[in-house]
Formats: structure tokens, sequence, C-alpha cells
């Protein structure tokens, strides 16, 4: 897709990191823009600065772990701007529960990160994709993955970056099968200066307080965070690569031999490479390059 002017775009996790600087980017481009998210204070806030860059924007708040909720945003969507045409499922959280054995983590914490990172992104393309095949103007669908889920290791989080992967790409073949003018891509960056780490600010209610955190891990992942990419220079390598329709879009390079070795693995029939988060992290730290 390459003309975006007064087009829509539906962003999902769009009041903070990379949420918010493609809603940016996109106002840039002369868009219309939907701001989706949990958190209605910095949401309120995001909406009156896209606003203010001479573009229609409206906020919706949603969590996306509710498939009424990407319904609603859906219908307020249309409601708003009539057609959508780039749908950016972007909203996530990273959970920093940990413990020597994944079948150790406790079911809450399974049940929000997969609710928000791979369910969130389905409810979206659910709730989203029919209506982009049938008014049948150029689109795109966007989902945020990560490294994680490439490489092994990041626990829940990298499971559910896994499975959100393993469903874009059948999302892509889909989209192929129905010879569809929409594009899609998944955005799997390393480290990126935003407030994930934090993500427990919008654990639901319901779901108990998470009681496994690895303060250390934590800390590390927030000293590693801050030497990250920044969202805005994420959101312009995205946004090329939406307009070149690319679909694997890997903003560092610096992991590139890890993937490598990953598969490696794989076709050598042994065994997994280790990725023991504390140890990358440290190394990350000392290393001249803080992104992963
Ligand atoms: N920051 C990184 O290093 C990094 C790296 C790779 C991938 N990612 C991915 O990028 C995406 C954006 O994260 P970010 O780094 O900008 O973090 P962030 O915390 O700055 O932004 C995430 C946004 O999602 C919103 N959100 C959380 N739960 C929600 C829910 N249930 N419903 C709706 N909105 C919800 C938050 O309120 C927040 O505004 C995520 O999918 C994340 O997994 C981040």
């Amino acid at each position: 897709m390459r003309d975006f002017k007064g087009k829509t775009a539906v962003i999902t996790g769009a009041a903070s990191g990379i949420g918010f600087a493609l809603a940016e980017k996109f106002a840039n481009e002369g868009m219309n823009i939907i701001l989706a998210d949990i958190e209605q204070g910095t949401l309120d806030i995001a909406v009156s600065k896209i606003s203010k860059l001479g573009v229609e924007a409206h906020g919706v708040t949603v969590d996306v772990m509710d498939k009424n909720a990407l319904n609603h945003l859906f219908d307020e969507s249309v409601k708003a701007f009539k057609n959508v045409h780039i749908l950016c499922n972007n909203a996530g959280v990273a959970s920093t529960a940990d413990a020597n054995g994944i079948w150790e983590l406790d079911e809450s914490d399974w049940e929000w990160v997969l609710g928000v990172n791979f369910y969130g992104t389905l409810y979206g393309m659910q709730a989203f994709i029919p209506h982009m095949l049938n008014h049948k103007e150029e689109g795109h669908v966007l989902n945020t993955i990560s490294l994680a889920g490439i490489l092994p290791g990041e626990a829940i989080y990298g499971v559910s970056k896994h499975a959100a992967l393993a469903l874009s790409e059948s999302m892509w073949q889909g989209l192929k099968n129905v010879k569809s003018n929409i594009g899609a891509s998944v955005l799997c960056p390393g480290f990126v200066n935003t407030n994930i780490i934090e993500s427990n600010r919008n654990r639901p209610d319901h779901l108990p307080t998470e009681n496994k955190t690895n303060f250390l891990l934590k800390k590390l992942a927030s000293s590693v965070l801050k030497r990250g990419k920044e969202p805005t220079e994420i959101a312009d390598i995205t946004i090329e690569a939406i307009k070149d329709n690319k679909f694997y879009i890997l903003p560092h390079t610096s992991y590139d031999e890890m993937i490598e070795e990953r598969y490696k693995r794989i076709l050598s029939r042994t065994e997994p490479q280790e990725a023991d988060m504390q140890e990358i992290l440290k190394g990350t730290l000392l290393g001249e390059k803080g992104e992963w």
C-alpha cells in the first residue's frame, strides 16, 4: 500500500511506545487515525497530540483481551470514517514473572499475556479483515510481534509471540488465497525504548497480581530497553516496509546470527541454543550495542 492520504488507520496500544509512534507517522502521511488503548488517561493525551497534526483522530478505550471490545472498536471506526485501510494489532504486554521451569508459572500470567498478545491480535483480525475485504480498497494489516517470536526463550512472552507470528503467517496466506489487495506485515523488533517493562500497570483486576516477579531481570531489562531503538525509528522503518509490501520487518540486525543459529540447530536435529534472558541482558549491557 503506497497511497495513505485521506485513508484510515486503526492502531491498538496506541497510547504509548511503538503504537503512538505509528499513529504519529500515519498522521504525518495524512491518514485519519483511530487510537485504541486500555489506558484512558494516556489515550486522551495521545489523541489530543495526534489531532494537533491536522488530521482527524478518535480514541476508543478497549481491552483487546475481550472480543466484544474489538467488535465495538470496529463499530466506532466505521462510524467515524466509513472504511478502514490499515489495521495495526500492536497492543502487547510482557510479564516479568520468572521460574526455572516454564511449567511453574501461574495460570493467570498465561491468561493475561496470551490474552493480549495472541488473542488480542486474533480478535482484531476477526473484527476488521472481513470489512477490509468487502470494501475492496487497498489495505494493510500490521501485527506487532517481536524477535521473541523468532528466537527461543522469554517464557510466556516468547510463546505468545511465536503463536502470533504463526497466526500472522497464516493470515498472509489467507489474504493471498482470496486474491485480496490487502498486504500484511509482522513487526519483529528487538529492544525499543518504551514502557513495556511496566506492563503490569494494565493487568486486569480479575487476574491476581504477578507473584513470581524476577526483580533483577526486570531491572536489567529496563536498562537495556532505555538503550534500545527509539519508537519513531521503528515507525519510520515500518511505514517504508508497508509501502514496499514487505512481510517480515526486522529493524534490529545485531541478532541475525542468533536467528541463523536457531534454524541451524533445528536442521542439525540436536538441541536449541541456550537462551538465559538474564545472561543475554547482562551481555547486551556490556556490549557496544544495546539492542535486541
Ligand atoms: N519495547 C520493546 O522492546 C518491544 C520489542 C518487541 C516487541 N514489542 C511489542 O511492541 C508492542 C507495543 O509495545 P511497546 O513496547 O510500545 O510498549 P508500551 O507499554 O509502551 O505500549 C503498549 C500499549 O499497549 C496498551 N495495552 C496493554 N494492554 C492492553 C490491552 N489489554 N488492551 C488494549 N491496550 C493494551 C498499553 O496501555 C500501552 O499503551 C507490543 O506488542 C510489544 O510486545 C516491544
